[in-house]
């Protein structure tokens, strides 16, 4: 076992992160540069800016990183970066950094998958104790993943249509809301006090995938409903349904799955995770089921590097190295 100093690069999406860990553990930055701002106009995610921020901003966060974990260059043992699922053009700016920066000092380069590195954003928090059921949750993922080992990784549902974050986005939007609108969904839906029940798609009986595109039309045809009726629509009675039937269907199936593959701990991840109602409701069913429940804080739960280190230090202690001519991929399984 080696205890290296790991500098991960992370610009799958829409944030240029860099983090420097010891250990795969012990944080000593963790910078992350937001693009958000430069997105709202378009009420999403635009992949030629994304890219563009990116190349802008890389360097500067690097140069952070370093500075505020007071180490340099020439300390770094090993790189890790963000290989895939993302937009490729920003994937491509980390991936081209980080084989620059492997090649120059002679330090090993680690391609991680990004999903990985929400999972394991857990390790950095707490020990994870193995089999481990992984409620993946964002703006571009809902799986359930169990780990039967560490970095052994079985896909056991993910989402047919829209992300979690996707369906919050949307109807965010639809209760003009900015984007990303998530966190004015869950706070109104707190606040609220009517529901409007709205349906759950539990999809097959035995199916641990997810569906999120009707519950969405569902809201935008209440609201529709409400406006021919020259009624102005309940939208905190809508947010409440549209987040209660999220959080019933991917807890409920989460802690289903728990029990049927007997995972002995419970991992939230994502940006989603953020989520208050969805965090207690979960909190509420382990307790119940006598199942250890981790949640990272919110900055390690929305995309940063220090996730992306922390999966990469498992495959680092094993030597499973990257060749320089590893390749960015905007699809990857896990
Ligand atoms: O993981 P993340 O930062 O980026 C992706 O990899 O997708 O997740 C961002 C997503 C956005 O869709 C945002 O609206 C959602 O997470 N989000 C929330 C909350 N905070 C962030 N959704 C619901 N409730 C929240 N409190
Ligand atoms: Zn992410």
């Amino acid at each position: 076992d080696r205890e290296g100093l790991l500098l991960a690069i992370e610009t799958s999406c829409d944030e240029t992160s860099v983090a420097v860990v010891r250990g795969g553990r012990e944080v000593l930055s963790n910078v992350i540069s937001s693009q958000i701002d430069t997105h709202r106009q378009f009420g999403g995610v635009v992949p030629e800016i994304a890219s563009r921020k990116h190349v802008e901003s890389i360097t500067i966060i690097l140069e952070e990183a370093l500075k505020e974990a007071g180490v340099g260059l020439s300390d770094i043992d090993g790189i890790a970066v963000t290989q895939g699922p993302g937009l490729i053009g920003a994937l491509l700016v980390g991936v081209v950094a980080a084989k620059s920066l492997s090649l120059a000092l002679d330090v090993p380069l680690i391609g991680t998958h990004h999903i990985a590195g929400h999972i394991y954003a857990n390790r950095l928090i707490g020990d994870i104790v193995y089999p481990a059921l992984a409620l993946v949750v964002s703006g571009g993922h809902t799986e359930i993943v169990l780990l039967e080992s560490e970095g052994k990784f079985r896909l056991i549902g993910r989402t047919r249509d829209d992300a979690v974050g996707e369906a919050y986005d949307k109807v965010a939007r639809a209760l003009r809301f900015p984007y990303p609108g998530g966190p004015y969904v869950d706070r109104l839906a707190q606040e609220a006090k009517e529901e409007i029940v709205l349906p759950r798609s539990w999809l097959e009986p035995d199916s641990y995938d997810f569906s999120f595109s009707g519950l969405k039309s569902a809201v935008l045809a209440e609201i529709n409903r409400s406006r021919m009726k020259g009624e102005d629509p309940d939208f905190s009675a809508l947010a409440k349904g549209f987040q209660q039937s999220v959080i019933d269907v991917v807890t409920g199936k989460a802690i289903r799955a728990a029990k049927q593959f007997g995972a002995r701990q419970m991992l939230l991840c994502g940006g989603v995770a953020a989520n208050r109602g969805l965090r207690g409701k979960l909190a509420e069913l382990c307790e119940a089921e006598g199942l250890p429940l981790l949640i990272p804080p919110n900055k390690l739960c929305t995309d940063n590097a220090a996730m992306i280190a922390a999966a990469a230090d498992m495959k680092w202690r094993r030597g499973q190295f990257s060749s320089l001519d590893l390749k960015a991929e905007a699809v990857m399984s896990l």
